[in-house]
């Protein structure tokens, strides 16, 4: 005889004559074929019901062509089925993350590689929301090297303390802004952060500065590259976006999309890549050569499903004015870089209320 139809018919001999919905196979506790012979076992807690489920099973199973039909009984009642075993709550590393008081928007400008102009995009992105009539600060977390202080002429600025022991960022040309590099004792002191005092340090500047009234925009400077810090800023502070600078070589490109797999993977929204150093215009005939080669930006972009913000060419004044301490885009606003810087800015707000 065949499980199956065993099985089958057992489901199909209910219990109506006794008043109960089940059937035959909602009390079998074990079951033996041998042959044409069965054996079953039945719970039931009741003797009172003993002779008929025997009859009714007897009944049932003969119809199907059992020739010995054996019937027992159990009244143990059935062993709690152990629930399967739970995985173990998966810790979100992201539900510690705060806001940073005093604050709207959290913007923080990164890239890949170093040296591609992030600083100098984070200083002008700053003075061109300035320029639109924005409460804006500057926030340099380059705890290697930071250059926020020189770019916006802030190397002097002294920082005090409320007296909750908040800093009080000093302003730059209407920036409140503040640096690791303004609170080392002199400029050539080497700072070697690592691990847990990094942490410390960036957790305390992220949370611990006062920016007053209210920012409208908070721009964060960060280091290059995907490590400590920006893992620690994707794990402690709710950031509003991530702008990418990058050049137009295919080195720096590589890592553009490092850059953008980092943000996801810490979930913060990518507004887009500035590309910095795109040409350069010749001052003797006005032509623009794009001295890194065809620029492969847009296509990177669009491949992952972001957009480019701008592209700002390479001025010798970008430089000289980073060095006397003036965003370009407050030095020489009618300059093709000015205007690029602005025109991102836009481009940002844009993002930002998408
Ligand atoms: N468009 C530009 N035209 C001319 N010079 C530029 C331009 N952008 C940046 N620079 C100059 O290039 C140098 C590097 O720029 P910047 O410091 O902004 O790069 P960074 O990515 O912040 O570097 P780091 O990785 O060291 O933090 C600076 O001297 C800056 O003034
Ligand atoms: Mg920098």
């Amino acid at each position: 005889m065949a499980l199956q139809g065993v099985m089958d018919t057992l489901k199909n001999a209910n219990l109506e004559e006794i008043g109960v919905s089940f059937s035959l196979a909602d009390l079998l506790r074990d079951l033996r074929i041998d042959g044409n012979n069965v054996y079953i076992k039945l719970f039931s807690p009741s003797e009172k019901y003993h002779d008929y489920l025997k009859e009714k099973a007897e009944k049932v199973l003969k119809s199907i062509g059992a020739e010995q039909v054996e019937v027992e009984f159990t009244s143990e009642p059935p062993k709690q089925q152990q629930p399967p075993p739970q995985p173990p709550p998966q810790q979100n590393p992201f539900e510690n993350r705060r806001r940073i008081p005093g604050v709207k928007k959290v913007i923080a400008v990164a890239s890949g590689k170093g040296g591609v102009g992030k600083s100098t995009v984070a200083v002008n992105l700053a003075a061109a929301l300035k320029k639109m009539g924005y409460e804006v600060g500057y926030l340099d977390a380059d705890m290697y090297g930071p250059s926020g202080p020189t770019m916006l002429g802030a190397k002097d600025k002294q920082v005090t303390a409320t007296p909750d022991n908040k800093l009080i960022p000093p302003e730059a040309h209407g920036i409140k802004m503040m640096s690791i590099g303004l609170l080392l004792p002199s400029e050539d002191t080497p700072v070697i952060w690592r691990g847990p005092v990094l942490f410390k340090a960036l957790s305390q500047f992220l949370f611990d500065i006062n920016w007053g009234e209210g920012l409208d925009f908070l721009i964060i400077d960060l280091p290059p590259g995907t490590g400590d810090v920006q893992i620690t800023l994707g794990q402690t502070a709710e950031i509003d976006g991530a702008v990418i600078v990058t050049t137009p070589q295919d080195v720096a490109l590589i890592d553009v999309k490092k850059g953008i797999q980092m943000f996801n993977e810490v979930q913060i929204p990518v507004l887009g890549i500035v590309e910095n150093m795109s040409y350069f215009v010749c001052p003797d005939n006005g032509k623009a050569y794009e001295i890194f080669g065809k620029s492969k930006t847009e296509e990177i972009a669009k491949q992952y499903n972001t957009e480019l913000l701008g592209k700002i060419p390479i001025e010798p004044k970008v430089a000289e004015f980073a060095d006397l301490g003036i965003p370009i885009v407050l030095a020489k606003e009618d300059s093709n870089s000015a205007k690029a810087f602005m025109e991102i800015a836009q481009n940002v707000i844009r993002k930002l209320s998408e």
